[in-house]
């Protein structure tokens, strides 16, 4: 597939040549529909991709190379429950758990949306019991705080999830997520808790990860030393994939929901993973966000290549990072509490696409996942833009910003979203040395300090931005949100020709912490055969321990 594909690549190449004098200065000029021609509505949610190093023709090869690549085949075949993870022999299929359709899924030969409404009906029960009060402590009080023990998949898109959706939680329980094996992690987080009124909940799809069973073991102690062994049950629930080993540890089977295989962990927050989101803001803003994710699933399946968000987004990062060599991609919400969806983005993204070898085991001829990174603006704006606008390195960026916020306070919102605007303008536009130097005649600098400081105060504009905009950062829109980048994950990982939903990269770390543990115990000494670095470190650090 990928060798199929070097001639539209080629001619990719010889159309970045020809845009090389056409900056998007130029192109908005020549074009007055250049707006409409390169924006797409999906309900109120507005992608703006014509700030991007792209006309008509760039624009219809890149189309030709979502057909060539095979992006909508293998689309129907990713929603109708075809193996394409194929190093775990798995269906790939979190858009079964948003299914509002509820239209049969079937996964070796079972419809699999019975099971996935089963489990649906006992978060509903649970979030809500809990939300209540019906579902108390050991001591009949109401939760009043909720902690959510997991990491990685099991952890960002809750506690992304979570910030964003803050207006929505009522009078539900404060959330907490603790993640890091770090034990000040866990420390900090029960220190402001009282145990008589805190629930947790353990999350992992394999119920093995160390941070996860480690944070787990530790929270049970905090239970136990202040309430007694009984009290346990009451203080915990599980979500994982491996029931048994829920059992195995020790916690009450029936406060356990499950998952299956063919949910991804970064793809899970849609799953019973999802259950602090329902517990935080309750079940039907849970449901209205699934349903926002399965209106994107629709979209991406039904809408032409050139009007689908997903596949305009990922083709734009293709165009970028393989034509013209930019490493990283900004995510850039003007929405405070999207502060989490830049780290959300990074696991969804890197872990999916960061592969160097394609799914048939040969290396990728070409680069493939990008760099993601990102924070809300406007703080980035007194940050790292300056690089953006000025520095050495061209970044593509997403911005994103809602027209109506939840408050109105004051003019802020006006303020937040004329920098928006701003922004994408200036990195459009940029300013050249002689508007530079002409603005500083203006303000009455000599000829000297012109020529000292244009250069300095130009800008090279040129730098592409997409921006999407919505209504407001309600449950819908957010899972919109997510959905629109899980499907661009996948467009750019059919294109690289990776397999985007396993994760060995983040094996070989774990098993030399398996064989350094005892070590830093005192329970063994390194390996004859450790290397020098890692010795010496592990020297030092007991020097200063006993230091
Ligand atoms: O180590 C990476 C990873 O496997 C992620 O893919 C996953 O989301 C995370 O660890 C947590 O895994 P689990 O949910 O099984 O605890």
């Amino acid at each position: 597939m990928v060798a199929e594909l070097d001639p539209i690549f080629k001619r990719l190449e010889a159309k970045k040549a020809e845009l090389a004098d056409r900056p998007l200065r130029k192109l908005f000029a020549e074009d007055a529909g250049r707006f409409d021609r390169f924006s797409v509505h999906l309900d109120d949610l507005l992608l703006d991709f014509s700030k991007n190093r792209l006309d008509a023709d760039a624009f219809a090869l890149l189309i030709e190379l979502a057909k060539a690549a095979g992006v909508a085949e293998r689309r129907d075949a990713m929603f109708a429950g075809a193996v394409i993870n194929t190093t775990e022999k798995r269906s790939v299929l979190h858009t079964a758990l948003r299914n509002r359709s509820n239209t049969p899924v079937i996964v070796d030969g079972k419809d699999v949306m019975p099971d996935v409404n089963e489990v649906l009906g006992r978060v509903r029960d649970f979030a809500e019991g809990v939300r209540s009060g019906k579902i108390a402590s050991s001591t009949g009080a109401k939760f009043t705080d909720v902690v959510n023990i997991g990491i990685g998949g099991s952890d960002l898109g809750p506690a992304m999830a979570t910030i964003a959706l803050t207006p929505y939680r009522g009078n539900g329980p404060r959330l907490h997520y603790v993640s890091n094996v770090d034990g000040a992690h866990i420390s900090d987080t029960l220190a402001e808790l009282d145990p008589k009124t805190t629930l947790f909940v353990v999350a992992s799809k394999t119920f093995t990860t160390s941070e996860t069973m480690t944070n787990a073991g530790t929270a049970r102690a905090w239970i136990k030393e202040h309430l007694g062994e009984a009290a346990v049950g009451a203080h915990f629930c599980a979500v994982s994939t491996a029931l048994d080993k829920v059992a195995a540890f020790g916690m009450d089977v029936s406060r356990a929901f499950g998952f299956w295989d063919w949910v991804g962990g970064r793809y899970s927050v849609w799953s019973a993973i999802g259950l602090p989101v329902a517990i935080a803001v309750g079940f039907d803003n849970f449901v209205a966000f699934l349903s926002g994710a399965h209106e994107v699933d629709n979209h991406f399946r039904s809408a032409p290549l050139d009007k689908n968000i997903p596949v305009i987004l990922g083709l734009l990062g293709v165009w970028y990072r393989n034509v013209w060599g930019f490493s990283t991609h900004a995510v850039l919400p003007y929405d405070q509490r999207l502060s989490r969806f830049a780290a959300y983005l990074q696991q969804l993204d890197m872990e999916s696409n960061g592969k160097g070898v394609r799914t048939d085991g040969t290396p990728v001829p070409r680069a493939s996942g990008p760099i993601v990174w990102g924070e809300p603006g406007t703080n980035g704006q007194h940050a790292f833009y300056q690089l953006i606008h000025q520095g050495t390195d061209i970044i593509p960026a997403d911005f994103l910003a809602a027209a109506v916020p939840h408050e109105q306070v004051g003019d802020h919102h006006a303020k937040l979203l004329s920098n928006v605007l701003a922004q994408t303008e200036a990195l459009m536009l940029g300013k050249t040395v002689e508007e530079a130097a002409a603005e500083l005649k203006k303000a009455g600098k000599s000829d000297a300090d012109i020529a000292a400081l244009a250069p300095h105060k130009a800008f090279p504009g040129n730098r592409p931005t997409n921006t999407i905009l919505y209504r407001t950062l309600d449950p819908r829109t957010l899972g919109r949100l997510i959905a629109i980048y899980e499907h661009k994950v996948f467009v750019q990982g059919t294109i690289w020709g990776v397999n985007s939903y396993d994760q060995w990269g983040v094996e070989l770390g774990k098993e030399l912490a398996n064989r350094l543990l005892p070590v830093l115990k005192g329970e063994a000494e390194p390996a004859a055969n450790q290397d020098a670095s890692t010795k010496g470190l592990v020297a030092a650090i007991k020097g200063l321990q006993k230091a």
